[in-house]
């Protein structure tokens, strides 16, 4: 396999236990184990799990997710260094006002993550979710292209991980809604290409090795051939891409259809076929593996005429048991693994 097949892993679970007809099996961490060569923690790298209060350092769910990992022979995707939303971002950072000593505690608390996974996390959403969103942090550090923020955090992780030695440690900038090519300049999508552009032209460049996409999408999301048209632009600026967090929400049925679950599958088929057509994609990971585990049943869309969190999503390739649904052949056939198009459910 020339691509990694990656999945986002809540920790809490790796321990969990299931009912089966043949007694109580660990499927969770079985199945992650038996079918994904990269693991990406969900929520335990990230700033605000790490490094909740200015006095707390706190690595051990990551730690112990790094070494389930390494016992099953999965790469680490490192998910995130910099999240510089204000609700992603620690009260003690929120409270700071003089740009010169946030910058410092940023400057800090990047340099501290980095070494402390040296060369066990092979890739990292170095900078998460930053183009076009105000609040405190580019306030205060974006400057006047609005990003300089973000060029500080991939020059502080580059030269961190210089001086450990961990040269071939990549540094991903990762967002959501940036699948689809727009013709609005104002659009996510061009706003990163924007910023992208001007890092790779400045001289020194800002050491950016990709883009993750995260891909969060409906049946109704980019398809593979409109993410290839976006994913070339950035290739072409000499970056990788990545799909980073993919999962594709069916609705609000209890029961999905057939036709449902098949959509599903195409859909699924189509973008890892784009990744597989384009050699600078690395991979593809998925947001979670078993519909029992996905954000999406938390997620409230709270807007007008919302009708709250939706129980049954759907959006991965394993069902609620952990059974594989018709997406995972659509997978599984993108990868050249399977030549029939698999199950329609
Ligand atoms: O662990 C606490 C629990 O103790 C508490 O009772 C509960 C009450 O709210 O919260 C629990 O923490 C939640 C955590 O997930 C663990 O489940 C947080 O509130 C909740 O905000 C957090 O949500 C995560 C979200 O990022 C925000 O960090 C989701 O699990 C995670 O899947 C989601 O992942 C993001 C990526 O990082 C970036 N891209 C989008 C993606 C999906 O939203």
């Amino acid at each position: 396999l020339k691509k990694t097949i990656g999945a986002a892993v809540v920790g809490r679970h790796l321990s969990s236990v299931e009912q089966t007809p043949s007694g109580p099996a660990p499927l969770y961490a079985q199945t992650l184990a038996r079918e994904f060569n990269v693991l990406v923690p969900a929520n335990e790298m990230k700033p605000k799990s790490v490094h909740p209060t200015a006095e707390e350092w706190n690595f051990a769910a990551a730690d112990a997710m790094v070494a389930f990992a390494e016992q099953h022979g999965m790469a680490v995707h490192g998910h995130t260094l910099f999240w510089p939303q204000d609700r992603h971002t620690q009260e003690f950072l929120l409270a700071i006002n003089d740009p010169a000593a946030l910058q410092a505690q940023i400057v800090a608390q990047t340099r501290a993550m980095v070494r402390h996974f040296g060369g066990r996390v092979r890739v990292w959403d170095a900078v998460n979710e930053a183009v076009g969103r105000p609040g405190h942090v580019r306030r205060l550090l974006g400057g006047a292209t609005g990003y300089e923020h973000v060029a500080l955090a991939f020059r502080v992780a580059r030269d961190e991980l210089d001086k450990l030695g961990h040269r071939n440690v990549k540094l991903l900038y990762n967002d959501n809604n940036i699948e689809r090519p727009s013709s609005d300049p104002k659009a996510r999508v061009n706003l990163v290409y924007g910023m992208l552009k001007d890092f790779a032209t400045r001289t020194p460049r800002v050491p950016v090795d990709g883009v993750g996409f995260q891909y969060h999408i409906g049946l109704g999301g980019a398809t593979g051939a409109e993410w290839r048209e976006t994913a070339q632009r950035l290739i072409d600026l000499g970056l990788t891409v990545s799909v980073t967090e993919l999962d594709i929400n069916l609705g609000r049925d209890e029961v999905k259809s057939p036709e449902l679950l098949r959509a599903q599958r195409d859909k699924y088929f189509g973008i890892v076929q784009a990744c597989m057509q384009l050699p600078a994609c690395t991979g593809v990971t998925t947001w979670g593996f078993t519909d029992k585990h996905t954000w999406l049943k938390a997620f409230d869309p709270d807007g007008v005429g919302s009708d709250g969190p939706n129980p049954y999503p759907a959006p991965l390739l394993f069902d609620e048991s952990y059974a594989k649904k018709p997406a995972y052949y659509g997978v599984l056939r993108a990868l050249r693994l399977l030549s029939t198009p698999g199950p329609t459910g």
